[in-house]
């Protein structure tokens, strides 16, 4: 995507595959993102497990910043591709390098629930479990 990225942005036409398939996915997972916020704003989310009141805030503004990470890679990503802005695509990358760090933290995190305190909290994945 950088090199096709590189080409758009001096005028010509980039041929490479990524091109091709890499902005609609990334599309596919913004809309995706916006059906998933509305979701989570209409049916709420089941309480945060029973815990020290620290782990309760990293789970709070983890869960956010996963939110507004995932909303900003495809933003970004836009702007580089679709508005030509070159330095939206050095923030998309350091966008994407923060949304892998948060996701490998959020799953260690439930790995941690599931296995170390054993509260059982991958049941909150399964349909009606425990939604507000
Ligand atoms: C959640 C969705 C997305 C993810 C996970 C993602 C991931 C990535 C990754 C890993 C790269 C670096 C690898 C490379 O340069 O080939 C990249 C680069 C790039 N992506 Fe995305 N992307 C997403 C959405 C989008 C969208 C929606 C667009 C455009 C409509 C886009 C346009 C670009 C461009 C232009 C680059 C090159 C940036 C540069 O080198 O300055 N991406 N993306």
């Amino acid at each position: 995507m950088g090199r096709a990225l590189r080409i758009k942005l001096q005028g010509g036409v980039p041929d490479q595959f990524a091109a091709l398939v890499h902005p609609p996915v990334g599309l596919a997972i913004l809309v995706l993102m916006v059906v998933r916020i509305g979701l989570r704003w209409w049916l709420g989310a089941p309480a945060l497990p029973e815990g020290p009141a620290l782990m309760n805030r990293l789970a709070h503004w983890g869960h956010l910043a996963l939110y507004a990470v995932l909303l900003a890679v495809p933003l970004s990503g836009m702007a580089a591709w679709g508005a030509g802005i070159s330095g939206a695509g050095d923030v998309h990358e350091i966008m994407v390098n923060l949304a892998l760090l948060l996701v490998a933290g959020h799953v260690a995190a439930a790995l941690f629930h599931q296995f170390v305190l054993k509260d059982n909290l991958m049941a909150r994945m399964r349909p009606g479990g425990g939604a507000r």
